[in-house]
């Protein structure tokens, strides 16, 4: 048992305050460099795509907690671009990308053991999964039986092939592309798939000042030709051992659950977000507060994730789907965001019936 704090001699509680103190600087320094990091990655992607600040800064989310990406966009919104400058900004990276078709069989994401006449025995010649950013093409024309091979690497971090287990190299972001245009000759991805991407977003259009600014641009050279790496591979590990440790209140961590929840019962929704979803919002809000150069999670951030993180986990009813897409589908989910948040008011609002506004 621990000797109160009376009853322990003056000379001895000096030490343990002053490294309580310690720990407290060390924690901050942590932080600040941390955050320091993460505004280098950024600057430098946005030196080659512009006016995708919040996009960028949520791909970097899911890298920051070991997460993967699903981009849902029509042509030429710099997905390709976005995947090669991430690889392009760490240093030692290595970049890869798969174009799915239908004739893509699993072994040619993971790669296959064959027979060396000489050695005479089977040598393993590694797929394109094995790279540290691999960029998934248009995910939903690969067969079931390929998306579950990416399956496994992108949930375990590995790849089994003739029996024999392998590790994918550390870090591992895998970016998928869908295009939500066109459906003919596609497989919609299950379910259980969509699950296991971190975060949903869209690059979308830059704006028409950043639209001139890319043929000036572009007119002699390729802004990826120029970018340099900036940030260290070791830099990734550090961002990811700073998320851990960002503060999220109890209270904010009640909510985060409650929030989640209300998805399940939602009269617009057959199967809500998983656990998982839960698990990911958590992390993500960790994330983003660290990007935003805070050590502590604050209510904002979980309702700015809430449909990037979870959206794409839940299955909405038919009549939810035809009658959003007869509109439009943005306002659909704007919609179905302000009754979770009604369901579930945000801590010292006040609809939250528990807590005391500051302000009131
Ligand atoms: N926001 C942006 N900032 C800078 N460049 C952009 C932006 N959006 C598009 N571009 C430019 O448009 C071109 C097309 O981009 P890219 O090839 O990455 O598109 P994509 O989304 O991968 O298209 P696809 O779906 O056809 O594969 C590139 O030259 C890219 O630099
Ligand atoms: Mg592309």
């Amino acid at each position: 048992m621990a000797t109160p704090i009376r009853d322990t001699p003056a000379d001895s509680i000096t030490p343990v305050v002053e490294r309580a103190l310690a720990d407290r600087q060390d924690g901050a320094e942590r932080f600040e460099r941390a955050s320091e990091i993460a505004t280098r990655f950024v600057d430098n992607i946005e030196s080659v795509i512009y006016g995708k600040r919040d996009e960028i800064k949520l791909v970097l989310t899911a890298l920051a907690c070991g997460g993967h990406v699903l981009l849902e966009d029509v042509p030429g919104t710099a997905k390709t671009v976005l995947a090669r400058a991430i690889a392009g900004t760490i240093e030692g990276a290595t970049p890869s990308r798969i174009q799915c078709t239908p004739d893509l069989q699993p072994t040619d994401v993971t790669g296959l053991s064959i027979f060396d006449q000489r050695s005479r025995d089977f040598e393993f010649r590694p797929g394109p999964v094995f790279a540290n950013v691999v960029l998934v093409d248009e995910i939903n024309r690969a067969t079931p039986k390929t998306q579950s091979a990416l399956l496994e690497a992108m949930a375990e971090y590995q790849v089994t092939v003739d029996g024999v287990t392998r590790e994918l190299p550390s870090p591992f972001l895998l970016i998928a592309t869908e295009n939500p245009i066109e459906y003919e000759g596609t497989f919609p991805l299950p379910e259980a798939q969509l699950d296991r991407f971190f975060l949903r977003t869209a690059l979308g259009y830059p704006g028409l000042e950043d639209e001139l600014k890319i043929l000036v641009e572009q007119r002699f050279v390729h802004p990826l030709d120029e970018l340099r790496p900036t940030v260290a591979l070791a830099e990734i590990h550090e961002l990811r051992s700073s998320v851990q440790h960002v503060y999220v209140d109890e209270v904010i961590h009640r909510w985060l659950v409650e929030l989640v929840r209300t998805t399940r019962d939602h009269e617009a929704v057959v199967i809500g977000s998983s656990v998982r979803g839960s698990l990911a919002l958590e992390r993500a809000a960790r994330a983003w507060a660290l990007l935003d150069g805070r050590s502590y999670v604050i209510p904002e951030d979980i309702e700015r994730l809430f449909v990037t993180v979870l959206v794409h986990r839940v299955v909405f009813t038919p009549s939810f789907v035809a009658r959003a897409r007869a509109s439009s589908w943005e306002d659909a989910i704007a919609e179905f965001r302000a009754t979770c948040l009604e369901l579930a008011p945000r801590p010292g609002s006040e609809e939250d019936p528990i807590f005391e506004h500051p302000h009131a």
